[in-house]
């Protein structure tokens, strides 16, 4: 079994760590508001004051953090994570939605501090988290994935290895650019409907049930019909716009163009422009509410 550091114990950081625990690893927990991570002790977890003290020792340093300057300053500020002495042969493994640009900056960082490296975003709300059946997108050497495999085992109902370093999260990316586009296009059908006059429970069923229904449509279909969306909230419109941000960024730097995802990230704005930004992905419906009564006023 593993000695694991685990840094953020967010909504998908506390449901991962349990399931380390679960798993029988022994798990030292970082979060920047420690408090918040309190409940994990009695399921035998150990708090660290710092990302440096929680790093120290472990096998394994992995985090779940919110963006790029999280990231940043827990794994390279003055008390960072690789200020830890490492341990011989011990992996760093970013798990965050983060930037290309600062995922292979990382790779530089821990690599110089002897650390094998691999980008493993997952895929998956705090529920499947819970339930130990996220997806693994995998960026590392070959032999570093199969070395760690038993260790994301213990999260995950499957890792799929996608390249060397930096391809787990360029996957992941172009991946959350599609969702997010498929979130937009429920929200749109469904209130176009509404305001057609059909009943959107009607609406929810055909396009769960025909050739539009994705896992994503499905899903949001339904609470956008029955106006119960995830509470606590699960993915917020904001999450949804720093992912498309870096995607877009990913997909326009590799010589790629991102028309469709562009207008997808705008109708994420107007939801954070209305001030129902930390709102569920899914209510932004409500958002093309909104805008629709102001263009017909
Ligand atoms: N939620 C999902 O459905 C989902 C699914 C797949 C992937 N992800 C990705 O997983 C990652 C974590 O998401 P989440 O849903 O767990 O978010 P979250 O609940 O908002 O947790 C964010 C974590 O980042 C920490 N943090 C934020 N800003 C920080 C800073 N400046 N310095 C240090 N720590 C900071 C927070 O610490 P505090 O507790 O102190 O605020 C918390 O531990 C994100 O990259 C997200 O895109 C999320």
């Amino acid at each position: 079994m593993a000695k694991i550091a685990f840094l953020g114990a967010g909504m998908m950081g506390q449901p991962i760590i349990r399931n380390f625990l679960r798993g029988g690893h022994a798990v030292t927990v970082y979060n920047r508001t420690l408090d918040k991570a309190r409940p994990l002790e009695a399921l035998g977890a150990v708090l660290a004051p710092t990302p440096k003290e929680a790093a120290t020792g472990a096998d394994v340093i992995i985090s779940s953090l919110t963006n790029d300057d999280a990231s940043k300053v827990t794994w390279n500020g003055p008390d960072g994570a690789l200020q830890a002495e490492p341990k011989p042969g011990a992996y760093a493994i970013e798990m965050s939605t983060v930037s290309l640009t600062w995922v292979s900056e990382l790779n530089e960082l821990a690599k110089a501090r002897g650390l094998h490296f691999l980008d493993c975003p997952v895929a998956g709300r705090p529920d499947v988290a819970e339930a130990g059946q996220l997806k693994v997108f995998a960026g590392g050497s070959a032999a570093d994935v199969d070395a760690l495999r038993p260790v994301l085992d213990a999260i995950s109902k499957s890792v799929m290895h996608v390249g060397g370093v930096g391809r787990g999260i360029t996957f992941k990316l172009i991946y959350n650019v599609m969702g997010a586009i498929q979130v937009a296009a429920c929200a749109e059908g469904m209130q176009a409907c509404e305001a057609a006059g059909i009943d959107i429970a009607v609406a929810a069923e055909g396009f769960s049930t025909g050739a539009t229904g994705s896992p994503h449509v499905a899903r949001h279909s339904r609470y956008m019909a029955e106006n119960s969306h995830e509470d606590p909230v699960q993915f917020s419109g904001s999450m949804r716009i720093k992912d498309m941000a870096y995607g877009i960024q990913l997909i326009e730097d590799a010589g790629g163009q991102s028309v469709i995802g562009h207008a997808a990230k705008q109708v994420f704005e107007q939801m954070v422009e209305l001030g129902m930004g930390d709102l569920n992905d899914s209510e932004l419906i409500d958002t093309l509410r909104v805008v629709h009564k102001k263009d017909r006023a």
